[in-house]
């Protein structure tokens, strides 16, 4: 199972950012081609019948998966940017966090309203960042189509909190 494989890659690494939390690094799988490809291909599976115009990943691991799926899916991919990295004309999102906030970016030309947008990001902790780019994206019109992640930290209640966005939420491994 597509789980326990993924699991059985990605590693713990304590006291990384900061004392007390555990890092879920996910490099390892990046060296496995015939796992990348079945992570995609299980996205694609579980997605099922869900329509998708655009994935839109967040910087920096959700662009690792998500340009492929886009890729794979025939849609057009756009990058959720942290401040100050996109040259044309952005809206942005100021979002809260532990300590402080920050922000993220999208170019205004990066999808049409109406659109159903796919976010994906490698891991679900909180989900505030995830919420923070459904908040930007749905200000500029798009339609939340769902969430794909890699991995789901479930003791973060992230899932509770992003199910009222969209309850179409794909957590390969939690
Ligand atoms: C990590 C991870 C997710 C986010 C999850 O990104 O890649 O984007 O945190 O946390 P949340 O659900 O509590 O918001 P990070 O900010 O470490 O940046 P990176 O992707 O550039 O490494
Ligand atoms: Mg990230």
């Amino acid at each position: 199972m597509i789980d326990q494989q993924i699991k059985a890659v990605i590693r713990d690494i304590r006291d990384f950012p900061k004392p007390g939390i555990i890092f879920k690094d996910i490099t390892p799988i990046l060296k496995e081609p015939p796992l990348c490809n079945d992570i995609v291909d299980a996205f694609i599976e579980q997605l099922g019948d869900t329509r998708v115009d655009v994935v839109a990943g967040v910087e920096s691991r959700g662009f690792l998966f998500g340009l492929t799926l886009a890729n794979k899916l025939s849609v057009p991919f756009v990058p959720v940017r942290k401040a100050g990295k996109l040259p044309y004309t952005i809206k942005q999102k100021v979002y809260e966090l532990e300590y402080g906030t920050a922000t993220i970016e999208v170019h205004t030309d990066a999808f049409e309203p109406g659109q159903r947008i796919l976010i994906h990001d490698d891991l679900l902790a909180t989900g505030g960042t995830v919420c923070a780019a459904s908040d930007l994206i749905q200000e500029m019109g798009g339609i939340i189509a769902g969430f794909s992640f890699v991995v789901g930290l479930n003791f973060l209640n992230g899932k509770e909190r992003i199910t009222p966005i969209s309850d179409n939420i794909i957590v390969l491994a939690e």
